[in-house]
């Protein structure tokens, strides 16, 4: 990386001239903490007394077993306290905060998870919490919403644009512009200005080096193939870090939606939909029509259908280091329920994504070879879009009797 945060001829930082100052002062107070060992020693020791880590990887006996072909195994990022690997980025972000004095942090959400991580880290730290989420993700992820209110946040619906997670950036940033002497902007994912998108894959380096270690404990060798889903790209630069410098293919897998044909997906670096092009505070590709005006995006998988990619991944592509494929939603819905009936597990939808892909390629390799998916959350969150793909009847008419008990109040 160059000292101006670029990968390669992504990233960078495209900021008002306003928020340089605020951008100087993060980053400063990131290369501190950076060279601090005994930041780093308060963030682990914060993540194993309130977030469960080391999160386990378990090995996937019965799917292997199904397949006949690599030993799969789930790094298990859904034991996080809040359910998904987002509660490590916000810890980090919380204790960054504390350095720098800031009472207040704002935060943009797409699947609610980011959103209900920094309300928490919010609650534990003591700091007033805003969260904006489109209103398209406002009203399929209801659950989150409501324990993000519960926890203290105030939840601002956003009605611009396609209402979804590009929209809470841009609100978000135009929150941060108007109050940055008490507020840090605790983005979500390895996107936008540097140092957000290094920031964050510092943060989430945990996962992959704790997986890199009990993959060596537990298979006894590291695995061929490392698969995680692609929205910003937090967890797969989280996981993927652990295994830059072997000899581990890494796979990325991005929102197929309805296909890549479709146009209806949110693929930007396993089609070529997207092009190179500056958003949102940097240089990556995005899914956008020729004047640079974004397209609207769809997922099954809310946390999925961002326009734009992290620029590291962007730069890891280019340089043919990471493969990225993409899962269409119905792939998605299988992949989900051979995973919850041969395991017990739930991975969101969102990491479904990464269980599609090497469900394609497991039963390919041989017995000796590992694999090892990223389960970046746990799938309970999704209980209302998950039981609509299914089309549960039985499911249908709880909620029909239940939107009519609530008609009677
Ligand atoms: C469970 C889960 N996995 C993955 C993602 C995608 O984000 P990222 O690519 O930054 O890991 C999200 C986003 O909300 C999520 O909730």
């Amino acid at each position: 990386m160059s000292e101006q945060g670029y990968f390669g001829e992504f990233g960078g930082s495209f900021i008002p001239e306003i928020l340089v100052a605020t951008f100087e002062e993060l980053i400063a107070a990131y290369e501190e903490a950076r060279a601090d060992p005994a930041f780093w020693k308060t963030y682990v020791d914060l993540m194993g007394n309130y977030s469960c880590r080391p999160t386990p990887l378990t090995e996937a006996v019965n799917l292997t077993r199904h397949f006949g072909g690599a030993r799969i195994f789930i790094k298990r990022e859904d034991l996080n306290h809040t359910g998904a690997h987002k509660a490590n980025n916000v810890m980090g972000q919380g204790l960054l905060i504390q350095r720098m004095g800031k009472k207040r942090v704002i935060a943009e959400t797409g699947a609610g998870q980011h959103g209900v991580a920094t309300a928490t880290m919010a609650a534990k730290f003591g700091l007033e919490c805003t969260i904006y989420m489109g209103e398209v993700d406002v009203a399929r992820q209801r659950p989150n919403v409501f324990w993000m209110e519960r926890m203290g946040a105030t939840v601002v619906p956003v009605t611009e644009g396609s209402r979804t997670l590009k929209d809470a950036i841009n609100e978000a940033f135009r929150d941060w512009v108007t109050r940055m002497d008490d507020t840090h902007y605790a983005l979500g994912t390895a996107c936008g200005p540097h140092p957000f998108p290094e920031m964050v894959s510092w943060f989430q380096s945990l996962i992959g080096e704790e997986a890199r270690r009990q993959v060596l404990e537990q298979a006894g060798c590291l695995p061929s193939r490392v698969y995680a889903c692609v929205g910003g790209g937090s967890n797969a630069m989280g996981i993927f870090g652990g295994f830059f410098e072997d000899d581990v293919e890494l796979v990325g897998v991005e929102a197929g939606g309805a296909g890549l044909d479709s146009k209806a997906h949110a693929s930007r670096l396993a089609s070529s939909d997207a092009t190179l092009g500056v958003a949102q505070g940097y240089k990556t590709y995005f899914l956008q029509n020729p004047d640079g005006q974004m397209n609207e995006t769809h997922s099954v998988a809310a946390g999925l259908d961002y326009v734009g990619v992290s620029p590291i991944l962007a730069h890891l592509s280019q340089t043919g280091r990471v493969r990225f494929e993409a899962a269409t939603d119905e792939e998605v819905v299988d992949a989900l329920s051979l995973t919850m009936q041969k395991e017990g597990l739930i991975p969101a939808l969102e990491s479904s994504h990464a269980f599609v892909q090497a469900f394609k390629e497991a039963p390919l390799m041989s017995p000796d070879e590992v694999i090892v998916i990223n389960q970046s959350g746990r799938g309970d969150k999704d209980i209302f879009t998950i039981a609509d793909a299914f089309g549960d009847p039985e499911w249908e008419a709880f909620i029909q009797k239940k939107a009519k008990e609530y008609d009677a109040r």
